[in-house]
């Protein structure tokens, strides 16, 4: 008994219920009021997602990380003389004549094996699983059928013709057809934006249909570039020769548009200015919840204050912003659909596997297969973590702060995260909850974030907007020149560095914590969970030595501990 007191009287790191006397209790009370009148709420977004109202300093990294940046920047110096010469061009009016124009850094070029391959069929099937954007995958079954706006026995007749291998009722029930729906984007489509003095841009709505081959790898079959089907709106087919090189060119946009606008800015970085929001407001320094996941939560109010997509004091939109297919409002509005449309427990890694039906062993699909690795090892991290700081579930109930912490998150008046739980009942609901938190700003923010320079940094395999007319109907007559009108011109620039920029600077690593600031049992559950990654980097390299393409956004050993970038 005379321990357990012992042990108390020294834990740094308490429960507000296990404050000792009044004076500790009304400190903590006041140092939190204090920390909510910083951080207020205000809604940007078509006054949807919630944001901090003014960013305070605190939240602004120190020299070291701008020091990072700089650094990061400076290898493109190189390229400064090839990117000049591009730039004469383009200001003596000259247009890019070919893709590899689209290499403005050559000595930092963003995926040498991309640029002569990026128009086959199997690597834009490769992009639905290894690229910046594999939530979208879809696998078409019996309780999720193709959607009504795809003619199925138009797919029928397609799948006879381009696969071999199997009928189509047989594939259905093998789990060997998906589909990419881009239906999100309509609001995109139906309000275009335009750039550089009125050039027009363009995205569609794609359907996309895919078939899994014998080898685990996916190939595209046939692509509606509309949602509803007509004369007008044919269902494209790899036999189309560049009318199919079009429909993929307006399938890779429209993922570049759902990528950023819904599941990159949104679903994680608005997401986690929401969960930060109600950490900084609801958690007491010393709350163990607070020391566990304060690593987590640096650098992203920063980030998303900047002016990337809303317009600065002086009116002017964000030049990233700008890129993207929609106009301004529409362009805002579309992200605040992706936040109104989400629902955090859904969006957990294992319910959002079974929701898509993505789990064929045979699909080639490292986004899943090194996932569940990640998402186990957090899991159970913070399922110890929890066990450490509540002896109960009562404790749980009794904790004052973290119950306003998730109040601060879902309520209307507060973060607006839909689904996310109002209160916690018992240590494995809230263990459930914080691994979640964990894996949204580490795992899976590395795979949609940091592949981006690989993708769509060479602009030609997924430009953010179309430069031309979709194509209309199969009599549309579409040349090499023809294709190469979809792609921006000299903006294509600024989205390469935009992304090199972006994805070359990390500032930390998962697993990182400062020891010195847990107590006792906790380091030894941190120390734990360092093994365990340890041991997910080796499995994930040994994966990757017998993987037709190896993937290694999953990889503890490159993973950063947070939305830093
Ligand atoms: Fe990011």
């Amino acid at each position: 008994m005379n321990f357990i007191l012992l042990k108390e009287r020294h834990m740094m790191n308490k429960l507000p219920q296990q404050e000792e006397n009044r004076r500790t209790v009304e400190n903590r009370k006041n140092y939190l009021l204090r920390r909510q009148a910083q951080y207020q709420y205000a809604y940007e977004y078509a006054n949807t997602i919630a944001v901090v109202r003014k960013l305070p300093c605190r939240e602004i990294p120190g020299p070291g990380y701008w020091l990072r940046g700089g650094i990061n920047l400076l290898q493109l110096i190189p390229s400064l003389p090839s990117l000049l010469v591009t730039y004469m061009r383009y200001l003596l009016g000259k247009p890019m004549e070919s893709y590899r124009d689209y290499i403005f850094y050559p000595f930092s070029p963003p995926n040498p094996a991309l640029v002569d391959n990026f128009q086959q069929d199997l690597i834009f099937g490769l992009q639905r699983v290894i690229g910046v954007n594999p939530v979208v995958l879809r696998a078409v079954t019996s309780q999720h059928p193709l959607p009504q706006k795809l003619p199925e026995s138009e797919i029928q007749r397609v799948f006879a013709k381009y696969v071999d291998e199997t009928d189509y009722a047989t594939a259905i029930t093998q789990k060997r057809v998906y589909i990419l729906d881009y239906a999100d984007l309509e609001i995109l489509q139906r309000n275009p934006g335009q750039i550089d003095g009125g050039r027009k841009q363009y995205v569609t709505t794609p359907i996309v249909v895919l078939f899994l081959q014998a080898d685990g790898i996916l190939r595209p079959i046939a692509i509606q570039l509309y949602q509803d089907a007509g004369p007008d709106n044919p269902i494209y087919t790899p036999n189309d020769g560049n009318l199919w090189l079009a429909a993929k060119t307006f399938a890779q946009v429209a993922d570049g548009n759902h990528h950023i606008l819904v599941t990159h800015a949104t679903r994680i970085h608005y997401v986690m200015e929401a969960i930060i929001m109600a950490s900084r407001r609801q958690l007491y320094k010393s709350h163990p919840l607070c020391v566990l996941l304060n690593p987590h939560l640096r650098h992203t109010l920063n980030v998303n204050h900047q002016h990337t997509f809303l317009r600065d004091r002086k009116g002017r939109p964000g030049r990233y912003g700008e890129l993207f297919a929609g106009d301004y409002d529409a362009t805002t509005q579309c992200m605040a659909n992706g936040m109104t449309s989400f629902d955090f427990r859904a969006s957990a890694f294992p319910n959002d596997i079974a929701s898509r039906e993505v789990d064929n062993p045979d699909l080639f699909y490292p986004y899943r297969d090194d996932g569940v690795l990640l998402w186990n090892a957090i899991q159970h991290f913070a399922t110890e973590y929890i066990d450490v700081c509540y002896q109960s579930d009562g404790d749980v109930a009794e904790d004052c702060e973290i119950q306003a912490w998730a109040h601060d998150i879902g309520a209307r008046d507060r973060g607006r995260i839909p689904g996310f739980p109002a209160r916690f009942a018992s240590r494995q609901e809230l263990a459930e909850t914080i691994g979640h938190v964990i894996f949204l700003c580490t795992a899976f923010h590395s795979c949609i974030h940091f592949n981006q320079y690989k993708y769509p940094g060479f602009v030609p395999n997924m430009p953010h907007s179309a430069y031309a007319p979709p194509p209309v109907g199969k009599g549309a007559e579409m040349d090499a020149d023809g294709l190469l009108k979809f792609q921006p011109a000299f903006r294509a620039a600024y989205s390469q560095t935009w992304t090199y920029f972006q994805t070359n600077f990390t500032v930390n690593r998962i697993g990182q914590y400062p020891l010195r600031q847990f107590d006792p049992a906790a380091r030894d559950v941190i120390e734990r969970f360092r093994k365990r990654l340890q041991e997910i980097e080796g499995r994930i390299d040994q994966r990757n030595s017998s993987r037709p393409v190896p993937y290694d956004r999953m990889n503890p050993r490159i993973i950063p501990n947070g939305v830093t970038v």
